[in-house]
């Protein structure tokens, strides 16, 4: 099964995502790399020159995708559930498991970066708490847990996600 982790930007989805990978053995797979890849060119050059929603376009095709990985750890990016087609194919492409962060941590690890579009010139406290509120039905709804990330280290959050998915294949099973 696919261990698919969402969440805000600079809630840890892609550190946690190769540490799951190196722990299980398993291929670890970043939703925006891939878009990089197709479009050859980086996130800020893509929204920069053919816009966000040419970049929501991909997006959503590299998220209707997860579907055809097996056994695959998927992290995407941030906006990957604003779409509702989007919400649907990560829920059934396997386990959905929601990072959430604070707006404190985000503020912390995004400043001085410019890699990020949506945040460029270091948002207020204020403005990052605004966005996160407003997507936050949007990881509820497309996710099967969620994890208080600021509350655990990665070898905790590892662990809450495998029992977590023990339990789930066994309700899997359960249904069949
Ligand atoms: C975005 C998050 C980014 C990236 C793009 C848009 C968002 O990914 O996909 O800059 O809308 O939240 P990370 O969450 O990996 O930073």
């Amino acid at each position: 099964m696919n261990i698919i982790l969402i969440g805000f930007m600079a809630s840890g989805k892609s550190s946690l995502g190769r540490y799951m990978a190196t722990r299980t053995k398993r291929e670890v797979i970043d939703l925006d790399h891939e878009i990089e890849q197709r479009a050859q060119m980086t996130i800020p050059k893509i929204f920069e020159t053919v816009g966000e929603k040419a970049f929501r376009d991909l997006e959503s095709y590299v998220t209707k995708l997860c579907k055809n990985y097996h056994n695959t750890i998927i992290a995407t990016g941030g906006g990957c559930v604003l779409r509702a087609e989007n919400r649907k194919a990560l829920k059934e492409a396997g386990l959905v498991v929601w990072l959430n962060t604070s707006p404190e941590n985000v503020q912390k690890f995004t400043a001085k970066r410019s890699n990020r579009p949506l945040l460029k010139g270091d948002k207020s406290l204020e403005e990052i708490s605004t966005m996160m509120k407003s997507r936050e039905r949007f990881y509820q709804e497309s996710s099967h847990l969620k994890i208080d990330v600021y509350e655990h280290n990665l070898e905790e959050i590892f662990n809450i996600i495998q029992n977590y998915k023990d339990q789930f294949l066994a309700q899997e099973y359960a249904k069949e």
